[in-house]
């Protein structure tokens, strides 16, 4: 039998957990409450950090701290809020803090319930299906511009941020860096994953893919020694993403720099470009030609977005001259920041994770929240008020 989900229920309201603990009464084969408890509460003795678990926390202030701490520590859990008349404001920050779902009090059961199927799919990975994944492409056809950095980056904060299943793919089959910026030496690389492309499934896939620590993040990348290159076809990198998109929530892509059909295939499949320069006329001017070339393949605008790395806000060059020169706005900037780079490039490990409260780090960290922002935060806020809606997506800068 599947093991069953650890419940904990923080609240001070007597009567709100016994009413939730009644509803779970019906779902005993899947839930198991472990504890009904208050915030000063010490939870490593009820469960473990990897259990899989689910949080419901009633909330009575706008303080939000509680809800990261249990974010961080517990890095497999699911955390609902139960708050009665929240504001905008304090459903951004709690969603922020790690929050998945937030409930209305006093409790409806439906929605109760409906939470429940949510979690139960997520833990057993039913909830994948190619609408819901985005897929994201990380390119610039000039090399040292900053791809690797931040396509492992950022994957690795969108698995940390929704806590679902998130894939990081190196195309850089013959130099690709992501196994050295990791520190990783996958059992399994690419090149075997193209050459079994008929066992593709989702068990298959994550139990080769390499499962980064204890988070939801799965690698695959090429062995860090060098091996001649493969000729890969647009119709086994097709077959390939189509198999992935059915079991990950998130796929982010680090490319090289040439524009050859595997690559382009990939662009073609992703839903989102970042292209990325930085501020310099030649690094602009081959940003203003993949655009051309991109529009040429009949990308929608929407679907590339600049992003500039190594910024600095005394540039001669500023945004707003990027802006007009490429008719584009500016997605994200991340800020220049050699030193925190170089040194997490050293040791291999990111630099989200070895400097976290580096002015980079937190840039990966906000590039994470706007892009998982348009998918679950935005399906999160639409229970509530069209207006709240609204105002939720211009704090979050949708
Ligand atoms: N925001 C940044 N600030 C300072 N240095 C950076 C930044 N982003 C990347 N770098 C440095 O630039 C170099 C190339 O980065 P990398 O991510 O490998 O680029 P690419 O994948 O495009 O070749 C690395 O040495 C990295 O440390
Ligand atoms: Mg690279």
């Amino acid at each position: 039998m599947a093991e069953k989900i650890s419940v904990i229920i923080v609240s001070q309201n007597d009567r709100l957990r016994e009413l939730l603990e009644m509803f779970l009464s019906e779902y005993k084969a899947e839930f198991n409450v472990i504890g009904g408890v208050n915030l000063s509460s010490d939870f490593n003795y009820l469960i473990d950090k990897n259990d899989k678990a689910v949080f419901f926390i009633e909330s009575t202030d706008e303080n939000t701290d509680f809800i990261k701490s249990i974010s961080d520590k517990f890095s497999n859990a699911k955390i609902v809020i139960i708050k009665e008349n929240p504001d905008v404001t304090y459903i951004v920050n709690a969603i922020r803090a790690g929050a998945k779902e937030i409930l209305g009090y006093p409790i409806i059961k439906t929605e109760f319930i409906d939470i429940l199927e949510k979690v139960k799919q997520q833990f057993s990975g039913e909830f994948k299906n190619q609408d819901k994944c985005k897929m994201i492409t990380v390119f610039s056809n000039k090399g040292g511009i900053g791809k690797t950095s931040i396509a492992s980056n950022l994957a690795l904060e969108l698995a940390q941020t929704t806590k679902e299943n998130v894939a990081l793919i190196d195309l850089n089959f013959q130099f690709g860096d992501i196994t050295a910026f990791m520190d990783l030496q996958p059992s399994f690389d690419i090149s075997y994953m193209f050459d079994n492309l008929n066992l593709l499934n989702n068990d298959f896939l994550l139990s080769t893919m390499e499962k980064y620590k204890d988070t939801s993040l799965y690698v695959l990348a090429d062995s860090p020694y060098f091996k001649p290159a493969k000729k890969i076809s647009a119709k086994q990198v097709t077959r390939f993403f189509e198999t992935l998109k059915k079991c990950f929530s998130y796929i982010v892509v680090d490319t090289d720099s040439t524009f050859d059909e595997k690559t382009i295939t990939t662009l073609d499949y992703s839903d989102l470009i970042f292209l990325v320069t930085i501020v310099n006329l030649p690094a602009l001017r081959n940003c203003q030609r993949c655009l051309g070339l991109f529009e040429k393949l009949g990308y929608d605008a929407k679907k590339t977005q600049i992003i500039i790395n190594r910024y600095m806000e005394n540039d001669e060059i500023t945004a707003s001259d990027v802006e007009n020169l490429l008719k584009k706005k500016v997605y994200w900037k991340i800020p220049n920041n050699y030193f925190a780079l170089m040194a997490s490039i050293n040791k291999g490990i990111l630099v989200t994770e070895n400097n976290p409260t580096s002015n980079v780090a937190e840039s990966y960290k906000g590039l994470a929240l706007q892009v998982s922002d348009s998918v679950f935060r935005n399906n999160l806020i639409k229970k509530f008020s069209p207006e709240d809606s609204r105002r939720v997506n211009k704090i979050l800068e949708i």
